[in-house]
């Protein structure tokens, strides 16, 4: 994931964007860049791999005396990781950096080319420093310039500008992506794509939200949202790393929930073209031969595969089965040649995953990983891995690894139903992958009531999460969340399946949670509900849809996608475990008897 670092002010500008990049590596980079702005010059290096080359080749650089700076580690999305599309990204008299993913580039680039503009590297980003200088050469100034520019771009991005146009001010934008802004008391300020690199820097600082947009000057922030001027809420900074760490959040888990939206933005950076889905890490895994996949995990990895399962028979008309890895490693399993063996794992360490992949290694199967940690036992065990790029992931209950998962599966199930699926479908498809980010927005409005209706699910002998085809997986998922951090027993089942037994408990203590999703089986769910609410079950029904029977009801968007309401209900079941588990004074981020990684059987 990128990382994106600011600085206006007096001081060695090295200084603060090299450190703060540093305390952004933990994201994960490839290149990393720096360009400082003074007395109406501007600097810039750029180098490949670890900082300590770019450390290196600023060795001899200093910029003490009132200047700017902007800072990116780049994790390659659009384009190889060369030093021509690492950032800072240059025009004739401006440079830019960019986090995130402009979804219309090739349309802006293609334009501009025809205009003659030359560009310099592969990436999505170079496209914002050539539309600016287009309209300041039209004679805009470079505020309209900015806005201007914002305005084309759709898709998700924090990025800084600087120009030498306005030598003393940085441009910033934020949309799905973080971006912070800081300041102290000796006129200097700060940008950063989280709150640890500007520890010991910033005294306070804005969290700016999605749209927001404006410029920073030593001794003036200007904030916009909608052409209208927003007045700055500065927050103290705390001086605790770990507080940082948690970027204003109660909890990491808390924390990560808010991600998902940017980090789902990463997982699919880079992986989709106008032609589809590109996976480069498979282009030499030949799949020609391939009949049936396999998966196996454990635990919340282990729901997005059941998840899968469903994305691979339809959309890749692929066989598939999904196993627990603990299992399937005593079952005597029949393993087969003409199988892909995918397991799933967040930390790539679980031990019973990883013996599950030594078999299918043994049975000299193609083993596929999907994996959030990069040179875990896993991904090196592995033929092939897809990165799900979620970052470090603190809570003990998994909540973004999840959703890249899924996400992962979708790209892959696209990726395997190339010759298959048609056109019309593919771009159906694409266009929802390409919508979920802001599916996952967090809205306040949505978690207050949740939180506010938490406090009716404290006690009772139960609860059923309940949900047809995907949002059966999810279902599952819902009552694992609810289960690790509130200690309260949860059942995920299958909505049609209530009547074959689990029905017997039906009573008003028993609590479902009932996944009505608009574009799938609503009518089928809603009559397994309504066979519950009649044996006086409380039902908390999730739906875009009213429904008249229920107790308690959270009211989800019209979506026309299924995918988008799984992802959409999906945050909703994570904040109503995470929200009863706080009322019941739990530990959330380290609920008790869990563990991050699991490396016994
Ligand atoms: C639940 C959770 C666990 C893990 C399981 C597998 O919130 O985190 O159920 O999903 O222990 O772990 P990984 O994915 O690391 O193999």
């Amino acid at each position: 994931m990128c990382g994106i670092v600011g600085y206006i002010g007096e001081g060695e500008k090295k200084e603060f964007l090299l450190s703060g990049l540093k305390e952004l590596e933990y994201r994960g980079y490839d290149s990393a860049g720096i360009a400082v702005l003074k007395d109406g010059h501007i600097t810039s290096y750029r180098t490949l791999g670890k900082l300590e080359n770019l450390v290196h080749k600023t060795e001899a650089f200093s910029s003490d005396g009132f200047g700017l700076g902007i800072g990116h580690t780049r994790w390659a999305t659009h384009g190889k990781p060369t030093e021509a599309n690492a950032h800072p990204h240059r025009g004739e008299f401006s440079y830019v950096i960019h986090n995130g993913i402009i979804e219309n580039y090739k349309e802006i680039k293609e334009n501009l080319q025809k205009e003659g503009v030359k560009f310099l590297s592969q990436t999505d980003s170079e496209v914002i420093v050539h539309l600016f200088e287009k309209f300041i050469k039209e004679e805009l100034s470079a505020q309209d310039a900015f806005k201007s520019t914002i305005e084309m771009l759709q898709g998700a991005y924090a990025i800084l500008l600087v120009t030498k146009d306005e030598p003393e001010t940085i441009f910033f934008a934020k949309n799905a992506v973080p971006l912070i802004l800081g300041q102290n008391a000796k006129e200097e300020k700060f940008m950063s794509s989280s709150d640890s690199p500007l520890i010991g820097y910033a005294t306070e600082v804005v969290y700016l939200e999605d749209g927001e947009y404006g410029w920073v000057k030593k001794d003036e922030i200007s904030l916009f949202m909608n052409e209208k001027p927003v007045i700055p809420t500065f927050a103290t900074l705390g001086r605790d790393k770990i507080y940082a760490q948690k970027d204003g959040f109660r909890f990491f888990m808390e924390k990560e929930i808010y991600e998902q939206s940017s980090v789902v933005s990463e997982t699919l950076m880079g992986r989709i073209s106008d032609e589809g889905v590109e996976l480069d890490e498979l282009k030499d895994i030949d799949f020609s031969d391939i009949d049936n996949i396999k998966i196996c995990a454990c635990g919340t990895s282990y729901h997005a595969g059941l998840t899968a399962a469903y994305l691979f028979e339809r959309l890749s008309k692929i066989r598939c089965q999904v196993e627990i890895a603990s299992e399937f490693r005593y079952k005597e399993p029949l393993l087969d040649k003409k199988t892909l063996f995918l397991v799933i794992s967040q930390s790539g360490e679980t031990a019973d995953t990883l013996e599950a992949l030594k078999m299918a290694k043994k049975a000299n199967m193609k083993t596929l990983a999907i994996c959030n940690v990069d040179n875990s036992s896993i991904v090196r065990l592995a033929d092939a891995t897809l990165l799900t790029r979620a970052g470090i992931e603190k809570g003990v209950a998994s909540t973004k690894a999840f959703a890249t998962q899924v996400i992962t599966l979708w790209l892959l199930s696209l990726y395997m139903g190339k010759k298959t699926i048609p056109a019309k479908k593919m771009q159906s498809e694409i266009k929802a992958l390409l919508h979920t980010p802001s599916v996952l927005h967090v809205e306040d409005n949505t978690h207050e009531k949740i939180r506010r209706l938490s406090k009716r699910y404290l006690h009772g002998h139960g609860f059923f999460f309940i949900g047809r085809d995907i949002f059966f997986p999810l279902a599952l998922e819902g009552a694992l969340k609810l289960k690790e951090i509130s200690y309260l027993h949860a059942e995920g089942y299958p909505s049609g399946e209530m009547k074959h037994g689990p029905i017997a408990l039906a009573d008003s203590e028993l609590f479902t949670v009932a996944l009505m999703p608009q574009t799938m089986l609503y009518e089928k769910t809603k009559s397994n509900v309504e066979e519950l609410s009649a044996r006086d079950a409380t039902i908390l029904a999730i739906s875009p849809k009213e429904f008249d029977l229920a107790d308690d009801f959270i009211k989800t968007t019209e979506q026309s996608h299924p995918m988008s309401e799984f992802f959409e209900m999906m945050i909703i079941t994570q904040i109503l475990a995470l929200e009863i588990a706080v009322r019941l004074g739990n530990d959330v981020d380290m609920p008790r008897n869990l563990a991050k990684s699991v490396t016994v059987e």
